[in-house]
């Protein structure tokens, strides 16, 4: 296989739509990773079985996972707190037949923890250890049902409310995850204060030292608050990793993150790869295309710089 392939998870769905103010429709969201989906993206979040009462813009998960058109060999992981988000999802699984001739409603969890524990207070209403004691049940439980398992680790360079976080603690936190049997974690710069030196830094001691963390067990999540989101990919990159989660239009941004705007869009890393040695799935131009068409129906402007220049043409 391409050393030099980078695999896209294409976070829009999930990332960016709940943090939407006006709740988007299940149809809606179902149209949106559709049409991802035939675009060519092989890896799209579709939503979280979080509880409707922290972010009620993804209390319809479970219809949208079961409506959406699921295409073989794809992947449409689904964010799972805690026990009760995962025996939702399990429910809806053992729904679906064995036989039935569609691909069963989602292969793939992704847990999430931070580097900070105001963070993990605000997001999850527990410290980073409580919450680590929590999933690993949970890890265990989806690896036994045959789910794969994904790690997030948030606030890798900035806690929204503390302020600089220690690398190391990015270290331990990924190990934890990696550790209850997560395949890959996805470091998330959630507030995108970072910059390519403090993603060098922070990537350099969780690559390096004692228990390394290599590259291929980790993707990058940055959010572009600060227009550093690409850079700060090529420096991801040129030290090995490659899977980035980027976002259509550049939506999302963490509702316990204030101020934080969308993942780095999708359209500005396919075109920032351009012409180089690393290859993608999916259509650059197609999905600039889907680009203009959710900022249009969530009446926003295009978060995507490419995106809007490609429409210009
Ligand atoms: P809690 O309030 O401590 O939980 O929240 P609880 O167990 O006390 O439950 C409170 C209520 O929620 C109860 O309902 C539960 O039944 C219900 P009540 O009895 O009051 O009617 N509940 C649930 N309902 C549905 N599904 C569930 C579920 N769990 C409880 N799974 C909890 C703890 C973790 C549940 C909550 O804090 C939560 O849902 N947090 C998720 C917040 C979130 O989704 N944040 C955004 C995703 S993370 C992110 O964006 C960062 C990332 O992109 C990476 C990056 O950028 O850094 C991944
Ligand atoms: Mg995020």
């Amino acid at each position: 296989s391409d050393p030099d392939y980078v695999t896209i998870v294409e976070v829009g769905p999930r990332d960016g739509l709940q943090n939407e103010e006006t709740i988007v429709s299940a149809d809606l969201k179902v149209e949106l990773i559709e049409k991802l989906a035939r675009a060519g993206l092989t890896h799209i979040e579709a939503g979280s079985f979080v509880s409707p009462k922290w972010v009620p813009q993804m209390e319809d998960t479970i219809e949208v996972i079961n409506k959406m058109e699921r295409l073989p060999g794809r992947h449409y992981p689904v964010l799972v707190p805690n026990m009760k988000g995962l025996d939702k999802l399990l429910e809806t699984l053992a729904r679906h037949p064995k036989s039935a001739p569609s691909p069963p409603p989602t292969d793939e969890i992704a847990i999430f923890s931070a580097a900070s524990d105001v963070f993990s207070k605000a997001n999850t209403n527990c410290t980073v250890a409580e919450g680590l004691a929590r999933l690993e049940p949970v890890a265990r439980k989806a690896l036994d049902n045959n789910l794969q398992v994904r790690g997030y680790v948030s606030a890798v360079i900035t806690c929204p409310y503390s302020g600089k976080v220690d690398p190391k603690k990015v270290k331990d936190v990924t190990k934890a995850l990696l550790d209850m049997g997560c395949y890959e974690v996805s470091l998330g710069d959630t507030v995108g204060t970072g910059n390519p030196t403090s993603i060098y830094t922070m990537l350099d001691a969780v690559m390096g030292g004692a228990y390394a963390i290599p590259p291929s067990k980790l993707a990058a999540h940055f959010h572009d608050t600060f227009g550093s989101g690409v850079a700060n990919i090529l420096v991801a990159l040129s030290m090995g990793i490659r899977t980035v989660d980027t976002a259509v239009a550049g939506l999302g941004g963490c509702p316990y993150s204030p101020g934080a705007t969308g993942n780095v869009a999708t359209e500005d890393v396919m075109y920032a790869l351009r012409g180089s040695q690393y290859t993608y799935p999916g259509d650059l131009e197609t999905i600039a295309d889907i680009g203009a068409w959710i900022s249009e129906k969530l009446e926003k402007e295009n978060g995507s710089r490419a995106g809007k220049a490609i429409q210009a043409r």
